[in-house]
């Protein structure tokens, strides 16, 4: 789907999350939301902010996951995905302190395997993902998963691409600094989730999002896996599908 502008593509993937909280709140039912960050979603998360302020969206029902995190990284980085998602999103609404679950990048290295089994059993706990929303990277990656990840692969350890290194460099003040690692929800994970929705804006993304709804499926660009998703939707600006 093709908006004219991000912020009008914004409002309609926000009330498509909304329109689901509340039908689930309807049956008494919890929503289990797969959760982005990065630049892409951020005015989603700004008019999820409105609707509960203006509009009374309550998350007292959501439980969420979020794809992604830097590892090793403390959750008051800068940097970090923790605090990414408190302030643009957990610290102004109504969502239940340990509703929230991102990866943890703290742990010891022998610990991180097991953690992220326990992440996926979690997941899995609440009846997995009821709707996860991404952005991509110029790699094609969703989340974390770099080229090479497979179809099978679930939440893990990675080691980040260079472009994508390189295209975080400016968070990290220097490519240098940029963690070389992360964990990452696999494209197995994402592929299970009921519902799918990929964003991309800006002119920067539109190889990226040819190559991803145009191209053959393969590892090669992860985010091709998408399209043998049975409830998938990408959404795009004009600039972004401008090589569509
Ligand atoms: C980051 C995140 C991805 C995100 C992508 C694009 O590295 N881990 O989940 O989709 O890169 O970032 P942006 O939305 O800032 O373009």
């Amino acid at each position: 789907k093709v908006y004219d502008d991000s912020r009008e593509a914004s409002v309609a993937v926000a009330e498509e999350i909304a329109a689901l909280i509340r039908s689930k709140q309807a049956t008494g039912e919890t929503c289990v939301l797969g959760l982005a960050t990065g630049s892409t979603p951020t005015k989603v998360y700004d008019e999820l902010v409105r609707l509960h302020r203006e509009e009374g969206l309550s998350f007292g029902n959501v439980v969420t996951f979020n794809l992604d995190e830097y590892y090793p990284i403390t959750p008051d980085s800068l940097q970090s995905y923790v605090r990414f998602m408190h302030e643009h999103l957990f610290d102004h609404v109504d969502i239940p302190v340990g509703n929230m679950h991102i990866p943890d990048g703290t742990l010891p290295a022998d610990k991180v395997a097991a953690y992220c089994q326990e992440y996926e059993s979690k997941i899995a706990s609440f009846g997995g993902l009821d709707l996860q929303i991404l952005g991509i990277g110029r790699t094609g990656h969703i989340g974390f998963n770099e080229p090479g990840s497979t179809l099978q692969s679930r939440t893990r350890l990675i080691t980040l691409d260079h472009v994508t290194k390189v295209d975080a460099a400016s968070d990290f003040f220097g490519e240098e600094n940029v963690s070389r690692k992360a964990i990452t929800m696999g494209v197995g994970t994402i592929m299970d989730a009921e519902r799918v929705i990929l964003m991309a804006w800006g002119e920067g993304k539109a190889e990226i999002v040819r190559r991803t709804v145009e191209g053959e499926a393969s590892h090669e660009i992860p985010a091709t896996f998408l399209q043998n998703h049975p409830n998938a939707t990408v959404i795009l600006d004009t600039a972004a599908a401008d090589q569509l």
